[in-house]
């Protein structure tokens, strides 16, 4: 069966980047001019995904009125001539079929993805953090789905981290190696840099099998007291064969203050309209 429906939690409460996230979810913040959920969509629509389900949590209206239609907005660039933003504005909303679920709660990950079982069914889906962007010219869940097609099990996408940062990830301890394919023996959450069993770090993007809402239903709070979706992906291990799949591209956290900070600066970098600009004054700073 093919993956066709996504789930992108973005219920967290955003602690990190306090006070900005007090009213607006940390996905709704702007990598320059386009919020950081936008991309993530059309990250997922680009590989092919068809229905998209976002888990919101109090502050859900933001994200639902930025893929909404906004007739106002409409009729006044209409009017005043600019077109390429009205075009812009009418792209996002038919950007794809956008669905959402609340999550009364922010009990963790592993509980936004269980929110959204109902509307996965029985059917391979992919995940997308909502807080984690990742290099556009090199699809990252494209080839995790192709991977899905040829190994018909869930799939973990992993990056090498420094092992001085293993302590906030989530790692894969692994067996064999086919290509950028690693067969999972355990998973374990933000472990010390001493018990680590490798450096390869879960970052955000999954294509799991609808097993794992069975698992995360009965999965008992772990660190910070969240349903944490690798100790679910740990019990799913008893059950079927699970792969990393190891992205060389660039990933990137907007959940934390020096993240969202370097990825505006990496992402103005790569821009025609602002590179010019950028590049001599980042220079003169360092002087
Ligand atoms: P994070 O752990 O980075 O988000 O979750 P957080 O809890 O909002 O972060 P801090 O520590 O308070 O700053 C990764 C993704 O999972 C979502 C978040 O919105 C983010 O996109 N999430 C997390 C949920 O949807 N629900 C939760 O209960 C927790």
């Amino acid at each position: 069966m093919k993956v066709k429906k996504a789930v992108i939690p973005a219920a967290g409460l955003g602690t990190r980047l306090l006070p900005a996230t007090k009213a607006l979810p940390k996905e709704m913040l702007p990598i320059i001019d386009k919020p950081t959920i936008q991309y993530i969509i059309e990250e997922a629509t680009d590989a092919g995904i068809e229905d998209i389900i976002i888990v919101t949590g109090k502050d859900k209206k933001a994200i639902e009125d930025h893929f909404d239609s906004s007739f106002l907005l409409e009729q006044t660039l209409k009017n005043k001539g600019k077109q390429d933003e009205l075009n812009q504005i009418m792209n996002i909303s038919q950007m794809a079929h956008i669905h959402y679920i609340r999550q009364s709660e922010p009990k963790g990950l592993g509980h936004a993805i269980w929110c959204a079982r109902k509307f996965i069914g029985n059917e391979p889906f992919a995940v997308l953090l909502g807080d984690i962007l990742v290099e556009s010219n090199k699809s990252c869940l494209q080839e995790m789905m192709g991977s899905y097609s040829k190994y018909r099990s869930s799939i973990i996408g992993v990056t090498r981290v420094d092992t001085a940062d293993v302590h906030r990830y989530g790692i894969v301890d692994i067996e064999n190696k086919q290509g950028d394919m690693y067969k999972i023996k355990n998973l374990v959450e933000k472990p010390n840099k001493e018990d680590a069993p490798s450096n390869l770090a879960i970052f955000g993007r999954y294509i799991l099998t609808p097993k794992i809402f069975d698992l995360l239903e009965v999965q008992k709070p772990g660190i910070g007291n969240e349903i944490q979706l690798t100790d679910a992906l740990s019990a799913l291990l008893h059950h079927e064969d699970v792969w990393a799949q190891l992205y060389s591209g660039k990933n990137y956290d907007i959940g934390e203050k020096i993240g969202y900070l370097k990825t505006i600066i990496e992402f103005a970098l790569q821009r025609e309209d602002l590179k010019h600009d950028l590049k001599p004054f980042i220079k003169n700073l360092s002087l």
